[in-house]
C-alpha cells in the first residue's frame, strides 16, 4: 500500500456494475481516486500492484477505457497484458467461457472485460477465480465510466447530492446512462432523462428518474448536462427520422444550453459524434465542457478500482508459494 493508513475494504470481489453498490462503497472508490488525481501520489504508487497481473480482454472496440486501464495498471506497477481478441483463438471459435478459463489457469489477478452482450461479464466472473471488472457489457452497465463521471462532477461542484443531472440522447442503448442513473440516485442527485420516446428504455418507470421529450424543458435549471452518443451499432431499425432532425431537437448547442444554470457543466463519455448529439462550439468550450477532464479522471478511477479489488486478493507471494 502506498499510504500510511490501511485502505478500507471494498465489499465485493468484482466490480460488475453500480447497481447494488452502497453509497459507502461508491465513496470509497471516489476518495481513493481523488488521492490518485494528485500528481505527488504517482511516485509512491509503483509498488501497489507489484507482482499482480492485469489482463485487458476487450471483445468490443475501445480507446479511452482500455488505454486508461493499461495506464492505471502500469502506474501501480502491475504486469498488464492487452489481449487482442482479433488475433486470439476467439477467432477460431473458442467461447467466452473457455477463453476466460484459459486466462484463469494462467493465474491472472484481475480481468478487465468488455463484451457486446449484456450479462456476459457476470457470466465470465462466475467461472474464474480472479477479480473481474466490467469495462462495459452491451447496454447493461459501464461502472468505471459512472465512477469517473461522478468524480469529475464532485471535483467541480464539491458534492453530488442535490444536483440536477440531465442525461440526454440514446438512453435505451446506453450502459453509461444505466450506470450513471444507479450511481446518481444512490448519492442523492436528481436525474432527468431527455430523449425521444424511441430512445428510452422499456424499464423507465423503475429507474427513479424524471422524463422529458423536450430538450429545453429537460435542461431548464439543471447543473449537469450529460450527452450520449447515438449507439447505431445496437439499434435495430431506424429510431430517429434523420440525423439532421435529431440534432435540431436533441443536439446540444449554445441555444439549448442557455436554459441550464449559467455554471452548468457539459459532459460526454466519448466517443463523440460532433454535429449529431453535440455541437463543436459547446464540446470545445473549456468554460463549460469537462469532456477532457473526464478522460483524465478515468485513469485515477481505474487505479482506485484495481487497487481496491487487488487488496481483497490473496497476497501474490503466498499465492506463488501455493502454486508450487
Ligand atoms: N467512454 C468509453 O467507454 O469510451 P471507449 O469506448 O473509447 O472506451
Amino acid at each position: 500500500m502506498n499510504s500510511a493508513a490501511p485502505l478500507d475494504r471494498f465489499p465485493h470481489r468484482d466490480l460488475l456494475g453500480i447497481e447494488g453498490l452502497s453509497p459507502a462503497a461508491i465513496n470509497l472508490v471516489l476518495d481513493r481516486a481523488d488521492h490518485y488525481m494528485s500528481r505527488d501520489s504517482g511516485q509512491s504508487a509503483k509498488g501497489v500492484l507489484r507482482g499482480r497481473t492485469v489482463i485487458n480482454l476487450f471483445f468490443e472496440n475501445s480507446t479511452r477505457t482500455r488505454t486508461s486501464f493499461e495506464l492505471a495498471g502500469k502506474r501501480l506497477g502491475a504486469d498488464v497484458i492487452n489481449m487482442s481478441v482479433d488475433s486470439s483463438s476467439v477467432k477460431k471459435g473458442e467461447t467466452l467461457i473457455d477463453t476466460a478459463m484459459t486466462l484463469n489457469a494462467m493465474h491472472a489477478d484481475i480481468l478487465v472485460v468488455r463484451h457486446a452482450d449484456s450479462g456476459a461479464v457476470q457470466l465470465l466472473a462466475e467461472k474464474v477465480h480472479c477479480a473481474v471488472i466490467n469495462a462495459g457489457d452491451g447496454a447493461h452497465e459501464h461502472p468505471t465510466q459512472a465512477l469517473l463521471d461522478a468524480l469529475t462532477i464532485r471535483r467541480r461542484k464539491g458534492s453530488l447530492s442535490g444536483l440536477v443531472v440531465a442525461i440526454c440522447g440514446d438512453v435505451a442503448h446506453s450502459r453509461v446512462a444505466r450506470s450513471n442513473i444507479h450511481l446518481l440516485n444512490a448519492v442523492g442527485a436528481r436525474v432527468r432523462l431527455v430523449a425521444p420516446p424511441t430512445l428510452l428504455p422499456a424499464e423507465i418507470g423503475r429507474l427513479g428518474v424524471e422524463v422529458f421529450h423536450d430538450m429545453r424543458r429537460g435542461l431548464e435549471g439543471c447543473d449537469i448536462v450529460m450527452m450520449l452518443r447515438l449507439q447505431n451499432e445496437r439499434m435495430s431499425g431506424a429510431l430517429i427520422p434523420s440525423v439532421r432532425e435529431y440534432f435540431r431537437f436533441f443536439g446540444l448547442d449554445r441555444e439549448k444550453l442557455a436554459v441550464a444554470k449559467p455554471d452548468a457543466l457539459v459532459m460526454h463519455p466519448g466517443p463523440m459524434n460532433r454535429g449529431v448529439e453535440i455541437d463543436s462550439a459547446v464540446a470545445d468550450d473549456l468554460d463549460r465542457s469537462v469532456i477532457q477532464a473526464q478522460v483524465e479522471t478515468g485513469v485515477a478511477v481505474r487505479m482506485a478500482c484495481l487497487e481496491l479489488l487487488a487488496a481483497n486478493l490473496p497476497d501474490p507471494e503466498t499465492l506463488q508459494a501455493s502454486n508450487h
